[in-house]
């Protein structure tokens, strides 16, 4: 059966002040549904890029990535963005909430652009993002502005708005680079606890502290995994 992920020779190259930087250079990597799986690397080894690469966000320069054992290079702009609404969650460090909005209506926002057949119906979106909030614990801050919750309380918010969808993949950029320890660790337990229930984690950091919460461990250097 196909890998979640299945990443061949990859490469991500951009060109800055007319040179041409290779970032990614003949990356491969596998991760089997249900995995947890972190990529550690120092800060400037490409761990955005390649999280980016797999939310398709951006397109490589080179190289395969076959999601499901679909050939993403093949999909047309539509079709992508179609990925990105309904397959992929994403987590970053500073929380990319929308601050004039309720936390209940950022977590409502990814369904301005999800189509999946389970969530045609308003109830049920209204639904699910209950219960997205209930899940990160949250229940009781539905009404409130991003800037009146904590550090912590807002990425459990992003997260919720990451999940609310079911994506089968999760990308977390440093998720917890802005948090306290303490926090921190709450929030990898959040994290661990979404990726037991059915979503594939893929989480980058420079910490190794972090990176041993995962299954596997992976490190990048020099534009591929070690
Ligand atoms: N859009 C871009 N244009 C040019 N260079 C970029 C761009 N994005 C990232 N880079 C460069 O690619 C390298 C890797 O960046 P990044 O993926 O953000 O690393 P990390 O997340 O591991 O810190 C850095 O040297 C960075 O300056
Ligand atoms: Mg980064």
């Amino acid at each position: 059966m196909a890998a979640l992920i299945e990443v061949e020779r990859l490469d991500k190259r951009y060109r800055m002040a007319g040179r041409e930087v290779d970032v990614l250079a003949g990356l491969d990597l596998r991760v089997e549904a249900g995995e947890f799986v972190a990529i550690r690397g120092a800060s400037g080894s490409g761990k955005s890029t390649l999280l980016h690469l797999l939310g398709c966000l951006d397109r490589p320069s080179a190289g395969s990535y076959r999601f499901a054992g679909q050939a993403m290079d093949r999909l047309d702009d539509e079709a992508l963005s179609r990925f990105r609404a309904n397959d992929v969650g994403f987590v970053f460090q500073s929380f990319h909430l929308l601050a004039e909005l309720s936390a209940r209506d950022n977590v409502a926002l990814p369904f301005l652009y999800a189509e999946k057949p389970e969530f045609r119906d308003p109830d049920r979106i209204d639904a699910a993002v209950d219960a997205a909030l209930d899940r990160v614990g949250l229940g009781h801050r539905a009404g409130h502005a991003p800037n009146r919750l904590s550090g912590g309380e807002m990425q459990r918010v992003a997260i919720a708005r990451a999940v609310v969808t079911r994506p089968r993949l999760l990308l977390a950029d440093e998720p917890t680079g802005n948090l306290d320890s303490a926090t921190g660790r709450e929030i990898l337990d959040l994290l661990a606890t979404i990726n037991q229930t059915g979503a594939t984690l893929v989480l980058v950091t420079h910490d190794e502290a972090v990176a041993r919460r995962a299954h596997r461990q992976l490190e990048l250097r020099d534009g591929r995994f070690l």
